[in-house]
């Protein structure tokens, strides 16, 4: 195979990492020039901007008057954490895990939590695994988009409303891209860095009012970490819900949020930040169907995730080869387009199977979306001549 030329265009922004994702277009340290460092967060002020980033992001989420939202500390695994920690226990579990996120849940709740009556639903990368087989009478974690294999719950629809369990949902890369059906869900957490691509800090755990009332009947017989503890006195610390952080945040990072839902508001709200996401998605998903090397690793196009989405490499020299070699070549393409600046950190997660992952979420721009596929297929031709000589001793 011939080397490819190198195309003209480069994206004006190579980020394309699932985390932290790209600043909105636009950013520079000069958004966090009015940040009150150096101030209590407990004065007025900065109490006041933390409450205005709950306040904020409820009104951009459509999150109904009765749920309570709060910032706590260590991203969403500290916001999932805490959610785990604190409700479960009263009934049993299922997990359903379609990627790695998904799966670290289920290894805490069996092997942490040590619950004995825990269902494990897991399904390979690339499929969502059957609905139906979770019982929503019992307590149920999930993860409403897979970062790790591209994969998303394409809609609630399968959740009832009267329900006698709680529904935990992991929406860390679905929040601020996706529509989350707060009806059907009772536990909502998600991190700054993702969607709104803000400072990785702190996590924001969103409660129905049915999951207050969990913390408020149930007291779980593990010792909890004063970080993990939403009640005192077995009544909710309400305060958390209203900026009063459990311990102390980064009033720089608060900042940064709020630029984020700003500029959030600026493009609409979620309808503008859903079709940001989307125009991305549709973007790759008309630049694949025509390449014969590359495909989606979720199998069915409703579930392709708008924010991370995931690809494997399909042509079938390279479908032969050991998932060692599988890597190689996937780490060589993310490797040339990172040394030429074009995009950085495009490597599929670890635990995923071999291939690509690009952020999608609306910080991204379509035009650099667009600007990169042509250097994906320069990337990949280069890749493939490299291996021929190989080949052809074989
Ligand atoms: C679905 C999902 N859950 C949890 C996490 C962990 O988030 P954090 O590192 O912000 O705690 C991530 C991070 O990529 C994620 O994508």
């Amino acid at each position: 195979m011939a080397i490819a030329a190198r195309p003209d265009l480069r994206p004006v922004n190579p980020n394309f990492s699932s985390g932290p994702c790209a600043k909105r277009p636009g950013w520079s340290l000069d958004a966090l020039a009015g940040a009150l460092l150096g101030r209590s967060h407990r004065a007025a002020a900065p109490k006041a901007r933390l409450l205005e980033v709950i306040t904020r992001s409820r009104a951009i989420l459509g999150m109904p008057a009765d749920w309570r939202l709060g910032i706590v500390p260590a991203s969403d695994t500290g916001a999932m954490e805490m959610a785990l920690w604190s409700l479960l226990g009263a009934r049993g579990v299922d997990v359903a895990v379609f990627e790695s996120f998904g799966a670290g849940w289920a290894t805490d709740i069996v092997k942490q939590l040590k619950l004995p009556d825990v269902r494990v639903f897991e399904a390979p990368y690339g499929r969502l695994g059957d609905p139906d087989a979770v019982d929503f009478n019992r307590d149920v974690v999930f993860t409403w988009n897979g970062t790790t294999s591209g994969v998303r719950v394409p809609n609630a629809d399968g959740i009832p409303a009267d329900r006698a369990g709680l529904v935990i949902c992991d929406a860390t890369s679905a929040a601020f891209a996706m529509d989350l059906a707060w009806q059907k869900l009772d536990v909502v957490t998600w991190s700054w860095q993702k969607a709104l691509g803000g400072e990785a800090a702190h996590g924001m755990l969103a409660l129905s009012p049915r999951a207050v009332a969990r913390l408020e009947s149930f007291v779980p017989p593990w010792p909890l970490p004063k970080i993990f503890r939403l009640t005192s006195k077995g009544k909710l610390n309400e305060g958390i819900f209203k900026g009063e952080t459990i311990n102390t945040p980064s009033m720089l990072c608060v900042e940064d949020a709020l630029d984020s839902l700003r500029w959030a508001e600026s493009v609409g709200g979620l309808r503008g930040l859903i079709a940001r996401s989307e125009a991305n998605l549709a973007t790759i998903a008309a630049w694949v169907e025509g390449r014969d090397w590359i495909d989606f690793l979720a199998e069915q196009p409703d579930t392709r995730s708008c924010t991370s989405v995931c690809l494997k490499l399909t042509a079938p020299w390279v479908t032969a080869l050991p998932p060692d070699a599988q890597w190689a070549v996937a780490r060589r393409i993310a490797a040339l387009l990172d040394v030429e600046g074009v995009a950085y950190d495009i490597a599929a997660h670890r635990d995923s199977p071999p291939g690509l992952r690009i952020w999608t979420g609306a910080t991204i721009e379509t035009s650099n979306v667009v600007a990169l596929l042509p250097w994906l297929d320069w990337a990949y031709a280069t890749a493939a001549a490299e291996r021929t000589p190989a080949r052809a001793a074989e």
